[in-house]
């Protein structure tokens, strides 16, 4: 029988290489004043962002840049709807990695609200949003975090008082996710590794989670195929179309499971850490993932109502492993050690360089959420995943 389940909105989607330019004829319908959000390496300088502002200029639609730099603050949004208010802007199109399209979700969520964003953060904040916002199109340029596809925008304030909060409305969904593979092709060997394991590590929770559905699963197992095709490949040479379209697909539909099905660990792990320490949200996941499942498959087998779980973890290891006619024990413990060995095959670095302290595990792992986890882990358990990698 199947499962109940709901499934939130997804926005239009265009998927497909080039796209990038139609987008002149994408935004006319919306109008000609347009916010413009980018990354530190903006997409602007490379060829593909000079023939845009071309286009643009063609098409006479104007647009306000706003630059973010790295994982958005409250600041940097109160700052840029404080330069964009007055500018009548009548679509925000934000075009980057995963910081970006929060950002500019963000953004077109607050250019109708006089409040700082922080007082509308789940957790932190004092208000509701009421969900008024401009249009917004999102356009991703690495494969990670799926952001193109989901309703909130992740917010950050780093410090002994920090936070990783989400900004979070149905409405918030983009009206465009225009992915458009190509646009991945210069994304730098370490961002495609840990960008690309945030991604594999959101298709997997999304699968395991105690919240997913037949209709999450269907997807999330086409997304992770799409990462056995692709993410090594891609890290070996970016400029393998076909693996970069792979990893595009496979974030794309991560941001569409994990809005579904939720997430586990490994994300509980990324707010509290994130939230502490200035760490890459790919990294932070991407190094985790590994030891995080070792466990979670061990705490499995020690419970008797497991085995919808566990037999997850064993068609992870049909698909990743290669293999066939083996024991579900085998395909399971395989895929564990496919995944301690993609990491070290990845470069994924531990944390100790961000100098997280003995002291910091503790107060960590004390806010670290199991989220939709599989099994609930204690803190026992998260004090030696977190530690199995400050090295
Ligand atoms: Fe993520």
């Amino acid at each position: 029988m199947v499962k109940p389940f709901q499934f939130a909105r997804v926005p239009r989607i265009i998927f497909k290489p080039g796209s990038v330019g139609s987008l002149p004829d994408l935004i006319k319908p919306y109008g000609s004043r347009i916010a413009l959000i980018t990354g530190r390496n903006s997409f602007l300088r490379s060829t593909q962002g000079q023939n845009l502002v071309t286009q643009l200029s063609k098409s006479k639609i104007e647009y306000n840049l706003i630059s973010i730099q790295g994982e958005p603050s409250p600041e940097d949004i109160d700052s840029a709807v404080q330069l964009l208010k007055s500018e009548d802007i009548e679509l925000v199109v934000g075009i980057g990695g995963g910081s970006v399209i929060d950002a500019g979700k963000a953004i077109s969520a607050m250019l109708s609200r006089s409040e700082s964003i922080v007082r509308f953060l789940e957790g932190v904040g004092d208000l509701e949003h009421p969900g008024t916002k401009v249009p917004f199109f999102a356009i991703p340029t690495t494969s990670g975090t799926g952001s193109e596809a989901t309703k909130n925008a992740v917010i950050s304030k780093v410090g002994t008082d920090g936070f990783k909060k989400s900004l979070r409305h149905d409405n918030f969904v983009p009206d465009l996710a225009l992915v458009d593979p190509d646009l991945t092709v210069n994304c730098p060997p370490d961002i495609t590794a840990a960008s690309g394991m945030d991604c594999f590590t959101q298709l997997a929770e999304a699968y395991l989670s105690d919240k997913s559905s037949e209709y999450t699963d269907a997807l999330a197992m086409e997304g992770l195929k799409a990462i056995e095709r692709s993410l090594t490949r891609c890290c070996s040479d970016g400029q393998d179309a076909e693996a970069r379209a792979g990893m595009s697909f496979a974030a794309l539909t991560s941001g569409i499971c994990l809005a579904n099905a939720g997430l586990g660990v490994v994300h509980g792990f990324a707010s509290s850490v994130g939230g502490m320490y200035n760490i890459p949200h790919g990294l932070v996941c991407g190094t985790l993932m590994a030891k995080t499942n070792e466990i979670n498959v061990r705490e499995l087998r020690k419970m008797p109502a497991s085995m919808r779980a566990l037999n997850k973890y064993s068609l992870l290891g049909q698909l990743f492993l290669d293999e066939k006619g083996k024991s579900d024990d085998y395909y399971i413990d395989g895929f564990i050690s496919y995944l301690h060995k993609l990491t070290a095959a990845l470069g994924l670095p531990g944390l100790k360089k961000y100098c997280i302290s003995d002291d910091h595990i503790s107060a960590i792992c004390a806010i670290t959420e199991n989220k939709n986890n599989p099994v609930k882990l204690t803190i026992d358990d998260l004090h030696e995943i977190l530690s199995s990698r400050c090295i």
